[in-house]
This record gives C-alpha cells, structure tokens and sequence, in this order.
C-alpha cells in the first residue's frame, strides 16, 4: 500500500500547491477518489463566506468509519491500529488490529444503539485516554450519531454547559481516569453534571480504576455488561450508517474572545480527507511505521492526529494515557523506545518542561527508531526547537511545526517532513489548498514579503468548520465578519523574506496556556463567580514552560482571613468552574482596574505590568482615575 496523493519532492509540492489553487476542485477530486464511497458526490464544492457556506463533496455518501476500519480489515487485518501505553509503566500495553478494532466498534455502535441513540443524536464522551475512547468515538461515528468528547479534565460545569448546549441524550463516561499520580473520578464529576442536564437519558460506564460510584437505576449501566449482551449472542451488525457529505460528525468546544465556549462543527466527508491528506503528506507516513500523538482525544488534535488521520490512512496509531513526567520525565522516551516509535508528535510546553529536567532522563534511552518530530499547539520558541532537535531528534529528523486550529480540522501550515525546507519557529509554508493572507488592523491585505499582520484565509479548505452548533450566526460573526470574504483565524503572524511564514501568537482575548485554549472572558466569569470577588481582568504573560501563564488582577470585597487563604479559595472557584488547566498562575489583588471613561477596561496597561513593563505603559490620560496604575505597578507579582 502507498498513497498515490503522497508528496516526495519540493517541486512536486510546488505543482500541488499550483494545481490546488488554480484548480480545486479537480485537486481535491482527484485526492477524493481513493476513499470508500457509498455513493460518489455530485458537486465539489459550493461555499459562500459572507453566510457563510461551505460544502464539500456535497450529494456524496460514505462512512467514515468504513475508511478508518472496513477497508483495513480487507486489505490488513492484522495491522495494529492501535496501540496502547497505560499510565503505569507495569501495566501490560495493548496491541488492537484492525480486524479487533472494527469488531469492538460495531460490538460498541450496537450497545448505542440498544441504548436508544439513532443517527443525528449528540453524544457527550468524558473518558480516560484508553482504547475505549477510540472504540466509543468510532462507535458513535458508525451509527451517524454526533460525538463531543470533553477532556477529562474539564469540571462538573463545564461538562453541563456542554451537554446542555448539544442536548445530548447519551453520556459514555469511566468510574475514573489516572493520571499521573492521581486518580480523577470522572463518574461522580459527570453525576454532579448531569442534574442540570435533563436531556441525557443513559450513562454508560466503562470499569477503569474500580473505584466506587453510585449507579442510577434506569440511567446508567456498565460498559462491559453491555458489551457482553451484544458479543455473547453475536447480536450486532457490523453495516455502518449511510451519511450525507456534510452530516455532522462531530461537535468540539473551544474557548473564543467572548461567552461560553462553542461547539465548533465538523461534518464527514471534508473533514475525513483533510486528516488524511494532511497526516500522509506532512508526518510522510510510510505504512509500518508507529505514529505517536502525545495529544489527549479530548483537544482537536487527539480527534485529527490520533484518530481520524491516522486510522484513515490504516496507520498504527500510539495511544498514551499518561503524562510525560510520570513516574518521572523519561516517560516519553521509554514509551518511544519499548513500541519503537517512528514519528512523535508533541506540544512545545510538553517539550520546555521536559528540557528543564536535563539529559539524564534521555540517556540509555534508544530513540533510534525515530524519522520525524512534530509540535503543535503554539509557537516554538528556539531553544526548545534545538533542543529537541538535537537531544531528541539526534539532528536527524526533520522537524514539522504544525499551525492549525480547533476550527481547522488539521494542519493548514506546516512543512512536509523532509521534503519541505523546515526553519525553527517557523510554520514555513501553506499546505496544498489553504490560501493564507495577511492583513492590517483595517483589512487591507499585506502584499509581499517581510510583513506581519492578522492571517487570515481567503478560500475554503475540505477541513474547516461548517458552523457553531446551534448559533450559526455566531460562526459567522466570529470567524467570517472581522474582514470581509475572509476566514479570520485570530493569530498574528510574520512571512519572512523568504515567504515563510511564522505564527506570532493571538491578537484577540484568547491566551494559550500549556498548548490549550482559554477566553479571558471565560476565566473573569469564572473568577468572578467567587463571592468576595467584585470584580476581575486577566491577561496573558510570558511563561517558561507554559508559553503563557495566566495573570489575574481582582479586586475583591473584604478578605476576612490572610490573603493566601482568599487565594486558594479563588483557585478553588475557578477549578469548580472550568477545571484545574484553567487556575490562574498569578493573582494580584487592586482596589480598582485602570478604566476609560467609558468603563472600558485598559487591558493593553494589564498586560504590559504583567509582562515586567512598568515605564512606557502608553498614553494613560484617558483613564478615570490614573493613580491606579502606580497601585498595580507596585503591588505587581
Ligand atoms: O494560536 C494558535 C495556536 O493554537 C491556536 C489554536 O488552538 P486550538 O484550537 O486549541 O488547537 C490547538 C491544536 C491545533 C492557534 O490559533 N497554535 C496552534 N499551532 C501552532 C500555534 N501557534 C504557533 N505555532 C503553531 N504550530
């Protein structure tokens, strides 16, 4: 097996590149060919931004499920799709082959379906990183029923929040997950969830840690009870769901500038062959190899580059359900050299901690299986791209640093592993398909070279998302009304001399921390919801590890006990709220925030103290009371 749609040079990825411009339709045809369809479509594409619309391979019918399993298991049954590394070093690993894989998900589509799900239907899934999780999102994916994963990290209101929003009507969670040195126990946090949620009608639940949960009766019932049911009396179909091009597959909920996290949309056909395309050309698959996505299933990237990309391509996909400093920072590697992975794929925040332990977790460690590197997440800075170049890499792999989104689907800039040229802490070039622009702050677009503005993309790429669910107007307005025409991404960027470009971090409220995305919007609201707090403004600084840390100025009502205390409580609000990822790094308390006139917080003034600057803060006449900045200089952290 190889892909016929693989590029092996740069003079080809420039014909490509050419080709899918001037021709995309064809372009994108011709890739489209060698999936299983159904029935092929009748129009490539139809789109319209200012609605916006998108429609890809419209009138086609397929399953997705059909071209991560069925034609693996004509073609190599016995392939490991997935193979699987426990939190604890001593647990035995798990090696699932296609043929396996495809069983368990149609074993697992019809418990859903027993349990009352039907195509169209939203399920939550709030899972540990185990094989289960692949098989319930597949599941899902087989009888055309939506997913929306939440990362287990996530609390009891967030995960209410969501499922309220989709009304869903199935939850797929664990008793518990390990982490680390910590057990999480994801049942009693969906119990706590769930009494606002009337929609959900049945919790199953998967046996991982054993712990004790409480089980409702008529609600909830156990994971591997049900499986018995249906594999016992071999009481299953293994047809999957005939969907429409632009069904909904999937539904993801990302942090934006402004409100609750929304349900960013993808449908089936486009999103299937970008993850493929993208995860064949830029980590240059060769089948055989071991594919390793650090990523967890509950972020974009774990969906597209754990998943669906890999599966698609009938790779070996490398799950793991640690983290990388347990039970001590040379996990990665041992990980890396037991399964002999080829391609490692990982976070730069994840590779920043990782330096600061030193070389003694990496020495003995046999990283020789190794080809290809990849980060993603955020912007690299250069230390730590040469020191996984070299300490990892053994400066013999090429580095790709993947730019794209939740909103994306999969990878838009990026070099192709060996083929393109690389350069550190840049994304370089576009792939095949994306038309990335840069403008100024009114729109206009940035021609040439050497230039940094807000990158946008002026046309649709098979990936992108098709709306917010429920609240199409609110995709519009957040990605499609800033510049007209125009796919606004949020981040700014530079494009060198050279042409490449190099992603410089978000221009709206949105911080990074850690690779995951968070509104500071989200974090004020959630902040703000302690009861001393009167009132709170966050803002992002540099952090070593995290790339940004989060900085919290409040002003809070009375505190009766020592300050510490007041902010462990407000810590404690915001996990209840959002969940740990989301504790601030930094709390400074202030008698007020540097406002306009208009009550407009300055946070350009926030932000700059936040960062070290306490001279050139700008022009501060236009504040209400201009002596509160001398107070926040002060009392900075
Ligand atoms: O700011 C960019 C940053 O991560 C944002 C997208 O976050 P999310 O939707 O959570 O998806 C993360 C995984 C794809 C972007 O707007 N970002 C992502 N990749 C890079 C990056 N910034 C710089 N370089 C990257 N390679």
């Amino acid at each position: 097996m190889s892909y016929p749609y693989q590029i092996k040079s740069f003079e080809q990825y420039q014909t490509a590149y050419q080709k899918s411009i001037e021709q995309p339709e064809e372009f994108w045809e011709d890739i489209a060919q060698h999936f299983t369809w159904q029935k092929k479509w009748d129009k490539v594409l139809d789109w319209e931004f200012n609605t916006p619309k998108v429609e890809w391979f419209k009138g086609g019918k397929l399953n997705i499920t059909e071209n991560c399993l069925d034609r693996w298991v004509a073609t190599q049954p016995e392939t490991p799709a997935i193979i699987w590394e426990s939190n604890n070093p001593h647990e035995a690993s798990r090696n699932i082959t296609y043929k396996a894989l495809h069983q368990k998900v149609c074993a697992f589509a019809q418990v859903l379906k027993n349990n009352g799900a039907k195509k169209g239907d939203r399920i939550c899934i709030y899972m540990p990183m185990v094989p289960e999780l692949t098989i319930a999102v597949l599941a899902c994916a087989r009888i055309g029923a939506v997913h929306s994963v939440i990362f287990a990290g996530f609390s009891a209101q967030s995960i209410s929040d969501r499922v309220q929003d989709a009304q869903c009507n199935i939850v797929i969670t664990a008793d518990g997950a390990y982490r680390g040195n910590k057990t999480i126990p994801l049942k009693s946090v969906m119990d706590e969830a769930l009494v606002n949620c009337p929609s959900v009608e049945k919790v199953i639940v998967l046996t991982r840690t054993q712990m004790a949960v409480s089980m409702l009766n008529g609600r909830d019932c156990w994971w591997d009870e049900e499986m018995k049911l249906v594999e016992e009396k071999n009481d299953y179909s293994d047809k999957a769901e005939v969907m429409d091009a632009e069904d909904m597959l999937f539904i993801l909920y990302t942090s934006g500038s402004t409100g609750k996290p929304k349900g960013v949309v993808h449908t089936c056909a486009g999103y299937m062959v970008w993850t493929n395309y993208t995860f064949v050309n830029v980590f240059q698959y060769e089948p055989g190899q071991i594919h390793f996505c650090t990523a967890d299933i509950g972020w974009v990237t774990g969906h597209s580059y754990i998943i669906y990309g890999p599966l698609s391509a009938g790779a070996t996909s490398l799950m793991f359900e640690g983290i990388p400093t347990y039970p001590d920072a040379g996990r990665f590697w041992e990980v890396v050299e037991k399964h002999h992975v080829n391609i490692l794929y990982t976070a730069p925040t994840a590779i920043r901690s990782l330096m600061g332990f030193g070389k003694s977790p990496i020495e003995g460690k046999n990283l020789s299986s190794l080809k290809i590197l990849g980060t993603v997440g955020e912007p690299i800075n250069e230390e730590a791209w040469h020191w996984y170049d070299e300490n990892i890499g053994k400066e013999n792999c090429p580095i790709v640093d993947t730019w794209w989104q939740t909103e994306t689907g999969g990878i838009l800039i990026s070099n192709l592993a060996g083929v393109t040229p690389s350069k550190p802490t840049f994304a370089t070039l576009p792939i095949p398909g994306v038309q990335p622009l840069l403008v100024d702050e009114s729109g206009n677009e940035l021609l040439g070279n050497a230039v940094s503005g807000n990158l946008c993309i002026k046309f649709p790429w098979p990936g992108m998302l098709r709306t917010t669910y429920g609240d199409h107007e609110r995709c519009r307005q957040t990605y499609f009304s800033t510049y007209q025409n125009l796919y606004f991404t949020g981040d700014g960027c530079l494009r060198d001399e050279d042409g490449y470009y190099r992603i410089t971090g978000r221009v709206d409220d949105v911080l990074n921390v850690s690779g995951h995305r968070l509104g500071t919007a989200e974090l004020e609201n959630a902040i703000n919801m302690h009861s001393g707090v009167i009132e709170s403004a966050i803002v992002g600084y540099p952090h070593d590890i995290k790339g940004q840390g989060i900085y919290a100025y409040v002003v809070f009502g009375e505190i009766h006990t020592d300050e510490e205390h007041t902010k462990q409580n407000i810590l404690k609000t915001v996990s209840k709220i959002i969940g740990a990822i989301a504790k601030p790094d930094k709390i400074q308390f202030v008698s007020g925030l540097p406002k306009t006139r208009s009550g407009k917080i300055m946070r350009r003034i926030l932000r700059k103290v936040a960062e070290g600057e306490t001279e050139n803060l700008g022009d501060t006449s236009t504040l209400l009371d201009p002596s509160i900045v001398a107070e926040i200089i002060k009392g900075r952290l």
